[in-house]
């Protein structure tokens, strides 16, 4: 018997994967750029256990029973057991296995549990199986986001050319402790779960949108580049910049799918209008707003400005957001 325990934070993407050009082997039609969490914050928490003992296969996912004929799940295995060292393969990859994941915030919220659910989830078979290498294409399998969570830090998904995909995988650019003064701070607007999935709007996006067009060829490989120069420069207001133009380009290219997805509400929209004023007042730019495919916000925040920015977000959402729910990312000090 073999049992591995393994946690996986969530990433925030700075500039959003949106769109694929493989729906199968999950493929992007652009890079993207993200951090990764600390592990004390929003994690998955997932623990495998194979046995001869064992009789048929099982998945839990927050207590609840899950069923394993979920095919990114299969092709997670499925790439993991291609990649067995000779020695123990005949041996282990008939065992059966029992899969236990847990989140500790709301999953499909659009707060990225999925990516770190399967970032976790292969990472821990990975071990298990004692596969060595890159995994980082396996995690995308499970769901492309999942990818870059295998990595802390700040990282780089390449959307590759090869059409195996062999060359679609995450590079950590900067690692855990190069921005230590850094902190993101997620909003739960509302932790319900979302009308439609990523995978489902995006492919809506890429039959639909002209705007998806413009941004995967024009406007992304420009960004991903500006984007690595600021933070290699730590250099706030660019970053900030590009990261908000990018979250407002991704919604408006889901307002331009037919029939477009809305994934803000009333209240996200007034977070981006607190922003904008608050960094007018202070004559630069203090906070940075991203949103993924949910109503949540994320912030980035320098160190210094957070106990004013609190302050601020408690007086202007005394009651649409609770302070107590603020999931503090005490953000990239550790790698897996
Ligand atoms: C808006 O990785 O959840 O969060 O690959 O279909 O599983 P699938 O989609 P997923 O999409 C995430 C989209 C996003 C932007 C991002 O994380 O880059």
């Amino acid at each position: 018997m073999r049992i591995v325990t393994a946690v996986a934070p969530v990433n925030i993407a700075t500039i959003k994967y949106w769109g694929k050009r493989d729906d199968d082997l999950i493929l992007p039609l652009n890079d993207s750029f993200s951090a990764t969490l600390s592990l004390e914050d929003m994690c998955a928490k997932t623990t495998v256990m194979i046995s001869p003992y064992l009789l048929e296969n099982k998945f839990w996912l927050n207590g609840k029973e899950e069923n394993m004929d979920n095919p990114r799940l299969s092709n997670c295995l499925k790439a993991l057991k291609d990649r067995l060292n000779k020695e123990n393969s005949e041996e282990v990859s008939s065992w059966k296995i029992h899969i236990c994941s847990e989140n500790n915030f709301p999953t499909a919220a659009g707060l990225a549990s999925s990516a770190a659910g399967y970032a976790c989830l292969v990472y821990a078979l990975a071990s298990l199986y004692q596969v060595d290498g890159d995994i980082t294409a396996i995690a995308r399998n499970g769901s492309g986001s999942a990818c870059r969570s295998i990595f802390g830090g700040w990282v780089r998904w390449h959307k590759g050319s090869l059409e195996d995909g062999t060359d679609s995988i995450a590079t950590q650019i900067f690692p855990t402790d190069h921005w230590p003064e850094i902190r993101v701070l997620v909003l739960v607007v509302n932790d319900s779960r979302k009308k439609y999935s990523s995978t489902l709007g995006m492919k809506q996006t890429v039959m639909t949108s002209e705007l998806l067009k413009h941004r995967t060829k024009f406007v992304v490989p420009d960004r991903i580049e500006k984007i690595i120069d600021a933070v290699h420069k730590k250099d706030f207001q660019s970053f900030a910049k590009l990261t908000m133009k990018d979250s407002n380009q991704f919604h408006a290219v889901c307002c331009d799918t037919y029939p477009p997805c809305f994934y803000m509400n009333d209240v996200s929209h007034a977070i981006i209008d607190m922003v904008h004023v608050y960094n007018e007042f202070k004559g630069q730019l203090k906070i940075a707003y991203t949103f993924d495919a949910g109503p949540n916000a994320c912030l980035f925040i320098q160190e210094s400005d957070l106990s004013e920015v609190l302050s601020l977000i408690r007086y202007v959402f005394p009651s649409n957001l609770n302070a107590n729910e603020y999931y503090r990312g005490i953000a990239l000090d550790k790698d897996l």
